[in-house]
């Protein structure tokens, strides 16, 4: 028996993780799973692991391209030391699936989004079995039934309420390597929630790549749609905040804003992408609205909710963009009054519609106009944060501040980092803070009422 100083390390893990935030919820999912299955550790340094696990994203070609370069790092770790253990996961793995294996013979498991709870079987059968493990299936709510029950890390948590996307936006791989929408069972949903209030969280984010299209279908006909779940959610006792991500245009739908307009708890902040203010662009695109039918969801979501805060995703240089194209879309964000957001150059993506489109907007143009819409944007965020100041916001306090350890860091209903001086014991909590000035990212504050 080894003796306490002579006692092996545990194991460990590292993890990298590429893309969305699903992908940051399935690494927490992947490490909580190691540690009942494989008593592993998580490090930061690639080094020391004896597991390495890539959580990646082919969503745009850049992520595809960072995962192959880290991959060759991890290659040349693993012929020093054989015995290292290389997964990979995520949705280049579920795209490539076998054809990983030819060009990466020495990655051991291939798991999807929707296999990753198999991940500690696989590695079984590979040191068994000596060969390469893929299952890149879609087995849908498995998943969930088959994943350790849910720790709380702070007073916010994430909260998966569907997975998938039956959209085919023709630019999108999403609908390919994480298969159809599929909804979890509500009562799963509100079993996890009421379990980590328990367990102090205060405030959640649903997760799914269209949250708005839940619907749990029941054998009795009562169906539970994305109004009704917020709804149930909202019920809970120690829940004081409910935000969401992402949603999509085509299911905002009345039913949506009712909610907005009734249920203090849910967040002003919503993240609607728009991708385009041009007609020709989003019908080639197929996202299945107009720009006026944008508006007019824009209209109805903010007649229910009037300081509606408004965050989207734009892809600039869709084949055949036009200038006037781009004008459309500038002449929109300026409409619509948006709060921020992401601005991607288009990435053809192999398998998509839209990878048969000639990819004729050229390079120096696409940047430029990412530039263009950031500074937009950015320019319309800056002015909502200026206007915040002298303004009471109600605040969770999650922590200390990120540059100041001496002082706290709350978020705002409309998603800002608030950074003030107060007591360690207001973490957890929500509080009224009075906004006293912007910085570039973050607004400072200083405590209002705890009560
Ligand atoms: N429903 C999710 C959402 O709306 O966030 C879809 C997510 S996709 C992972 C996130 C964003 O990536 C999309 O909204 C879109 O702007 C962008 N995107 C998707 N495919 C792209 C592509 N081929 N090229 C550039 N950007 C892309
Ligand atoms: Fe992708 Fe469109 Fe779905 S952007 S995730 S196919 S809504």
């Amino acid at each position: 028996m080894d003796s306490p100083t002579h006692r092996r390390a545990g194991k460990k893990i590292h993890i990298k993780t590429f893309g969305c935030q699903m992908n940051v919820y399935d690494t927490d999912k992947i490490i909580a799973l190691m540690q009942k299955s494989h008593a592993m550790e998580p490090t930061d340094n690639m080094t020391e692991a004896n597991l390495i696990v890539f959580n990646t994203c082919s969503v745009r070609e850049k992520a595809e391209e960072k995962f192959f370069s880290e991959l060759g790092r991890a290659h040349e770790l693993k012929q020093d030391r054989p015995d290292v253990v290389i997964a990979v996961g995520g949705c280049v793995a579920s795209q490539e699936g076998e054809a990983l294996l030819t060009r990466a013979p020495y990655v051991d498991v291939v798991f999807g989004p929707q296999t990753l709870h198999r991940l500690p079987d696989m590695m079984q059968q590979q040191h068994l079995k000596q060969q390469s493990q893929v299952d890149i299936s879609f087995p849908e709510i498995e998943k969930f039934d088959n994943l350790p029950p849910v720790r709380a890390e702070g007073p916010t948590a994430f909260v998966s309420i569907m997975e998938g996307c039956s959209k085919y936006c023709s630019f999108c791989v999403v609908p390919y390597t994480r298969g159809e929408e599929f909804s979890r069972p509500s009562q799963a949903i509100l079993d996890e929630i009421n379990e980590l209030s328990q367990q102090g969280v205060r405030e959640v984010t649903l997760l799914g790549q269209n949250v708005n299209a839940y619907l749990e279908l029941r054998d009795d006909g009562n169906d539970v749609d994305f109004a009704e779940l917020l709804e149930s959610i909202c019920q809970l006792p120690y829940i004081e905040r409910v935000r969401y991500t992402t949603s999509h245009p085509l299911e905002v739908t009345s039913r949506l804003a009712e909610a907005h307009a009734r249920l203090p708890k849910l967040s002003s902040q919503i993240h609607l992408p728009l991708q385009s203010g041009s007609d020709r662009i989003l019908t080639a695109m197929k996202r299945g609205y107009s720009a006026t039918q944008y508006l007019d969801k824009i209209r109805m979501l903010r007649q229910a909710r009037p300081d509606l805060s408004l965050t989207s995703d734009f892809i600039v240089g869709f084949p055949g963009e036009t200038d006037e194209d781009f004008e459309a879309t500038l002449h929109l964000i300026d409409q619509i009054g948006f709060d921020g957001g992401y601005a991607f150059m288009y990435s053809p993506r192999p398998g998509t519609p839209a990878a048969n489109l000639p990819d004729d907007v050229p390079l120096e143009v696409k940047r430029a106009r990412v530039q263009t819409l950031l500074a937009k944007s950015d320019g319309l965020a800056r002015g909502i944060s200026e206007a915040m100041v002298g303004t009471v916001q109600r605040i969770l306090v999650d922590g200390h501040a990120r540059r100041d350890s001496l002082e706290l860091r709350g978020r705002t209903d409309n998603n800002r980092v608030v950074n003030f001086p107060g007591e360690s014991s207001l973490i957890g909590r929500f509080i009224d803070v009075r906004i006293t000035a912007t910085a570039t990212y973050t607004l400072r504050a200083e405590v209002f009422n705890v009560a």
